[in-house]
């Protein structure tokens, strides 16, 4: 009896509506990609969906900041998220947006179930309040002074300089952070889930397999320590679903987030023959449901999510799987550094497959972080897949087409061989299932080794030389070609362009059930580059792009201090946009006989090089120079002087004598490239 797929649904966390997909996400939504393509590949039906979530205050704050509605901005952003994903070979079955028909309808479900149970209650609390805005204050829209060490522009619950917590009304000066007013303290009635009515079965149900066991320690200690009830009302104005029946109430963003999972499979359902709602979310369904999402939203997902669904009737997870965070080069990403990249920035330098590769490397399925050193992700991508993986096939397929008119040969002479490139199909495909994708990649690489291996000892390139060698070199090629294939057919659900091309080379599809009949007597397409190696420049060009300034306000207003040069007279913007700065390198820096402060720069300035004279000569000798790069005036009329023609101007600020300072951009940076 053959047996029947698994019928499985997978989602990842739904992103805000109100900013850019960056590679801290990518972690998430790539390995979740990795583990569904593997599903699918194998034969199982697995379904997966997502969603934009896009409610909340921070989403109406944005879309009021850029003059548009609410509804324009989570349009916009949906668009640009779905491109990001798009591009980064991410193929959601539906991406959807919880502000939808489908969400509104199963919330008010979800929640009125809720009440008729009892899990509901509702009591006034007091809050901060924004006279101004009229609007209530969450914690982070509250700023003032630390009440314990006096740092300044602190937020409403915590301080970023001593760790004390506090409730934003104890903050010295407390002002809102939107309008800068006074807040009050206002009352409102909102409404509560009674979670601790959970705490039975929450104990159960987070000993039961569903989470890794870093994660159930976790929970079983928040258990032990008792829950608190959980506040999922917020007043108008708030961009979100209105509670049936209590006008001026909206869902908080977090309770209608989750439902969002259900609603855009229910989109998806309305479109699909095969899929059934009832089917993947009744109580008591066989079918498998799993949810990817970082470790900072595991209460959400552990706690709130299980206790409402059983409250209202429907199934629960069957896993929730967490992973860790993404770090760049062993730090936190960041702005300034320029490790703070946009999907959106990295596509524009880089494959998409070099990161999906190299996370898939890298993962494992527990809750580690994840760090992203970029000289060992462009390493690892060219050596294994530019210099194990492609390289088998580059080196054996051009004899195939040149002397055998694209034929693989019609036995197999190396059974044993090949039959351990099957066979680790097994353990491999255990690894997936388990997220354990690094180790399905060193197993993978250690295959291709012994394929590069055998090419080397074969070496068919001398035996194409040798007389009435044919069947002999036919026979290497095609080996050796299995041997590719069964590689891709394991890196398949990380490499799915890379897959696509295999596939057309190889003149076949690639799965998990047909890889065990050997490709004999078949012909193949023309091999063409199927991946190129990673240049270092980019990767630098890429970093160079994601740089933006700490943007943290001055914290006090600096004082006047009478001695510095008054500022010049403004001028007009226009006035300004005229003048062309260019990034230069410094070739050449001489010494200008008989001038004691100037130096003769030779610049490369990207489309010739300009010679310049600096009066930097106090500061830096020539040898400190060369090599450097710094911000040119491109534009400024070439000035004759007295040593010989002048043809731009160098930047470089300081009062003078040892203290001038040329500016030096980012060791990315290229000569020619604009500054703006
Ligand atoms: O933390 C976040 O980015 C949330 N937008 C994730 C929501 S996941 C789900 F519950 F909707
Ligand atoms: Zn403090």
């Amino acid at each position: 009896m053959t047996k029947q797929p698994r019928k499985i649904l997978v989602t990842s966390a739904l992103p805000y509506a109100n900013g850019p997909i960056h590679l801290g996400h990518l972690l998430e939504y790539i390995q979740t990609d990795i583990w569904v393509r593997f599903q699918k590949q194998r034969g199982e039906t697995c379904t997966y969906v997502c969603a934009d979530d896009a409610h909340g205050t921070a989403i109406m704050l944005r879309a009021e900041k850029e003059g548009i509605t609410s509804e324009q901005l989570i349009d916009r952003v949906n668009a640009e998220h779905q491109a990001d994903f798009r591009d980064f070979l991410i193929e959601f079955d539906n991406y959807y947006s919880t502000h939808s028909e489908e969400n509104r309808e199963l919330s008010a479900y979800i929640y009125n179930q809720c009440l008729k149970n009892d899990r509901i209650s509702q009591r006034p609390i007091i809050q901060a309040y924004d006279p101004e805005k009229q609007l209530f204050l969450a914690d982070r829209f509250i700023k003032g002074t630390c009440p314990k060490c006096k740092t300044e522009d602190q937020y409403g619950d915590n301080c970023e300089a001593c760790g004390a917590t506090y409730t934003p009304m104890e903050l010295i000066n407390p002002r809102s952070a939107i309008s800068g007013a006074t807040p009050i303290e206002k009352e409102s009635t909102h409404f509560f889930f009674r979670l601790p009515e959970f705490q039975s079965f929450l104990k159960t149900w987070t000993r039961s397999g569903t989470l890794q066991p870093q994660i159930a320690n976790k929970l079983a200690e928040w258990l032990d320590a008792g829950l608190q009830e959980w506040d999922i009302s917020r007043d108008a104005p708030y961009f979100g679903f209105e509670i049936p029946d209590q006008p001026g109430k909206y869902f908080y963003v977090w309770l209608d987030a989750p439902i969002g999972y259900m609603a855009s499979f229910k989109n998806l359902c309305a479109r699909r023959d095969d899929l059934n709602f009832d089917d993947y979310w009744r109580q008591g369904s066989e079918t498998e449901l799993y949810h990817f999402i970082g470790k900072d939203i595991i209460n959400f997902h552990a706690l709130f999510w299980p206790s409402m669904l059983s409250c209202a009737g429907f199934r629960t997870p069957t896993a929730v799987y967490a992973h860790g965070f993404v770090t760049v080069d062993n730090k936190k990403m960041s702005k300034s550094r320029g490790t703070f990249i946009k999907a959106r920035t990295y596509l524009e330098h880089l494959d998409p497959e070099y990161l999906r590769y190299y996370f898939a490397a890298k993962l494992n399925g527990n809750v580690d972080d994840l760090d992203l050193n970029l000289q060992d992700f462009a390493q690892r991508v060219n050596s294994d897949l530019v210099g194990k993986v492609v390289n088998i096939a580059s080196r054996c397929a051009g004899f195939i087409t040149k002397r055998f008119d694209g034929m693989l040969a019609e036995q197999c002479d190396e059974e044993l061989l090949l039959q351990k490139f099957i066979a680790a199909g097994d353990d491999i495909a255990a690894q997936y299932e388990t997220r354990e994708f690094g180790r399905a990649i060193r197993m993978i690489m250690e295959l291709a080794d012994l394929a590069n291996q055998y090419v080397d000892e074969k070496a068919p390139w001398v035996i194409a030389k040798q007389e009435g060698k044919e069947a002999e070199l036919q026979a290497i090629c095609s080996n050796a070609l299995n041997m590719f294939r069964q590689l891709m057919t394991y890196l398949a659900p990380v490499l799915p362009a890379m897959t696509q091309k295999a596939e057309a080379f190889l003149n076949t599809k690639l799965n998990w059930e047909s890889r065990t009949h050997l490709l004999l007597n078949h012909k193949i397409d023309v091999f063409k580059p199927m991946m190129t190696r990673v240049d270092l420049d980019k990767i630098e060009a890429m970093k160079a792009a994601s740089i933006e300034p700490d943007i943290t306000p001055v914290k006090q207003a600096a004082p006047i201090d009478d001695s510095i040069e008054p500022i010049a007279p403004e001028i007009e913007y226009d006035d300004f946009a005229k003048i062309d700065l260019r990034i230069a390198r410094i070739v050449k820096a001489e010494s200008v006989k008989g001038a004691d402060k100037l130096l003769q720069l030779t610049l490369d300035i990207g489309n010739g090089s300009r010679n310049v004279f600096a009066g930097i000569k106090s500061a830096y000798t020539p040898e400190q120079l060369e090599g450097k790069l710094t911000v040119v005036v491109a534009n400024l009329k070439p000035r004759k002087m007295k040593f010989g023609l002048s043809e731009g101007m160098v930047l470089a600020a300081g009062p003078g004598g040892k203290e001038i300072w040329l500016l030096e951009p980012h060791q990315g940076a290229q000569p020619g490239m604009r500054v703006k």
